[in-house]
């Protein structure tokens, strides 16, 4: 498959990404919520449990995977790339090395990864990664974000999306505006509108080809502190019109990642806006937590709950695939 094909079928209808790409760091939290201890073994084992659910092909068209999981056996051996392929899952690969203080900034953050990253590259597409993922980190509150982080986020993002293509690997694109504060919605889509702006600017001036690579962002939302929170609707039709005025319509396809929304707070909002009739690009979804917290609290790193733990994450899976189509109502939680 060439890289249009590959974008076009990580966002195929009814079909989105499951980012299970957490860095040892992050997975270890995760793990700690349910008092498990984060090993080797207890991350494959939680990694080997979502990507062997039965059917969960039929939902999800490709997963971010972190450096040591695209490299592991599961328990009986085959590599854990084995078990997405047979069902119809595409591999892909975190590839940037996590957010950094910014030299000089008030404590904003730049993505590192690029020193070797052409390298890594090459490997990751022997090992069968197919695509690819950088996160960029701007938050919002006291004067931030600023325009010099932006810009040195937007030129990291654009030469790591252009190493990818150069290796015949999707970029996904993610510049993640954060929640955390107290911000109004508007705040958040001035702080969005600004970020998508200067990305798209580096992607041209650095010629990566829009049609190639997928696009990762935030929802416009109020910050999570903010006392005024936005209802559904208003979400739905500020995050898209954001994206009318900043996404070139040569972009296949918008992946949101949750952002620490409730589980079913990021689906009412997907579908919301799926809803609004047919767009220039796909929307469907690249959620971490949002498919993946019931699964994991119900799992508890038990043996006895692996089958349990599935399927919730099959029916979380499930109703956010309807989301992804505009066809899921809450009484399909009810009925779940
Ligand atoms: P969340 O959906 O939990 O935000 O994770 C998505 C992701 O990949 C963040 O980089």
């Amino acid at each position: 498959m060439d890289m249009e094909d590959i974008a076009a079928a990580l966002v195929a209808p009814s079909k989105g990404i499951l980012a299970a790409d957490e860095s040892t760091g992050t997975i270890k939290k995760r793990l700690d919520s349910i008092k498990t201890a984060s090993t080797k073994e207890s991350r494959r084992d939680y990694r080997e449990l979502l990507f062997s659910a039965k059917d969960v092909g039929d939902y999800i068209s490709g997963v971010i995977l972190y450096d040591e999981t695209l490299r592991q056996a599961a328990k009986d051996g085959r590599q854990l790339t084995t078990l997405l392929e047979d069902q119809h899952i595409i591999p892909g690969i975190k590839v940037d090395m996590g957010a950094k203080p910014l030299a000089f900034s008030d404590g904003e953050l730049v993505t590192e990864g690029l020193d070797g990253l052409r390298e890594r590259l090459a490997e990751y597409h022997d090992l069968g990664a197919r695509f690819a993922k950088w996160r960029a980190v701007i938050s919002i509150g006291d004067g931030a974000p600023s325009q010099y982080c932006i810009d040195a986020n937007a030129h990291a993002l654009a030469r790591y999306a252009a190493l990818c293509q150069e290796a015949n690997i999707v970029p996904i694109v993610e510049p993640e505006v954060l929640m955390d504060g107290d911000h109004s919605i508007d705040e958040c889509y001035a702080a969005t509108e600004t970020t998508l702006k200067a990305v798209f600017d580096e992607l041209y001036k650095q010629r990566v080809v829009l049609e190639q690579m997928l696009l990762k962002p935030n929802m416009v939302v109020s910050g999570k502190d903010c006392p005024e929170q936005a209802g559904v609707d208003e979400v739905a039709s500020k995050t898209l019109y954001c994206f009318s005025q900043t996404v070139p319509t040569a972009v296949p396809g918008i992946v949101f990642l949750s952002g620490g929304q409730p589980e079913r707070q990021a689906t009412e909002h997907l579908n919301a806006m799926n809803q609004l009739g047919r767009q220039p690009w796909e929307i469907s979804y690249s959620f971490g937590r949002a498919l993946q917290a019931s699964a994991l609290a119900v799992w508890q790193g038990k043996p006895a709950n692996v089958e349990a733990a599935q399927a919730a994450f099959l029916t979380r899976a499930r109703l956010t695939s309807a989301a992804r189509d505009g066809e899921y109502n809450a009484d399909m939680e009810a009925n779940a």
